[in-house]
């Protein structure tokens, strides 16, 4: 059984044509799934439908074969940080466990821990406007994880990153992920990114999914596996993309 299936679903909104549709993806429990797309082909939306932020308006979703999941159990890194300004770094990754219940000891050490995972450990104390760009995004990060969710939702978290930041969270998270057994929707305009992170890659154009690579095991950017997915990623971005530009208008 898969964890998250969506099932022949169609998004649109009112009075426009669909943004995404026919879109079919089954994630295994523990699976990261990275779904990789030019900017407005509807990767933001697809999460957003699997996270029950947006209602289909065809087909279905279904999480753990057809049950809900309850509060702190799904995790969503939005596009931008979206962290409070008012709240310290510490209260900001303790924000989802604080909409429900008063934080235990064990909620701050947990944090502490992830604020040192990320590099954050000395920043706790601080405001998000005392913070770089990438410094927030990984605030954002904690946050997602600090309730240590089934499943986690990531719209191009690390979009702002330098490289090498990049890269050592794309690490990170791959451990944290696999350590735990979360399953993870990663959304990136980023081939390397989503071949080195995801065990499976999903390319969307235009609203539908055109086709699902499997990355090499092991996640080494150096070999030959890696370079020959990344080909097969690109090639279908570029099939879609021509495909589009040959189509009637
Ligand atoms: N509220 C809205 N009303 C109408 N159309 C919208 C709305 N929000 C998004 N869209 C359109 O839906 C399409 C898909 O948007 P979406 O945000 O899913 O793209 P994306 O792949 O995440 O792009 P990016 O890489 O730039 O973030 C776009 O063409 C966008 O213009
Ligand atoms: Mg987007």
């Amino acid at each position: 059984m898969s964890f998250l299936a969506l099932r022949d679903v169609a998004f649109q909104y009112p009075g426009t044509p669909p943004v995404v549709q026919g879109i079919d993806l089954a994630l295994a429990a523990g699976e990261i799934h990275c779904l990789v797309g030019r900017s407005g082909c509807g990767k933001t939306t697809v999460l957003k439908l699997a996270a029950g932020l947006l209602a289909p308006s065809a087909g279905r979703i279904e999480v753990r074969g057809g049950a809900t999941l309850g509060p702190g159990e799904v995790g969503f890194v939005f596009q931008a940080p979206t962290l409070l300004e008012w709240l310290r770094v510490r209260d900001n990754v303790l924000l989802p466990v604080s909409l429900q219940r008063q934080p235990t000891p064990a909620d701050a050490h947990a944090t502490q821990a992830l604020l040192a995972r990320l590099g954050l450990a000395g920043l706790a104390e601080r405001y998000p406007r005392q913070l770089s760009g990438g410094q927030q995004s990984r605030v954002a990060l904690a946050r997602a994880l600090v309730t240590a969710p089934a499943l986690l939702l990531l719209d191009e978290p690390f979009a702002a990153l330098d490289a090498l930041t990049r890269e050592e969270l794309q690490c990170d998270l791959r451990e944290l992920a696999k350590a735990r057994g979360t399953t993870v929707l990663f959304v990136t305009h980023d081939v390397g990114e989503s071949v080195f992170l995801g065990d499976r890659v999903s390319v969307l154009a235009g609203g539908r999914l055109v086709r699902t690579i499997v990355s090499p095991p092991g996640a080494q950017r150096d070999t030959g596996a890696f370079g020959a997915a990344c080909a097969q990623v690109r090639g279908a971005l570029g099939q879609a993309v021509a495909a589009s530009e040959a189509a009637p208008a």
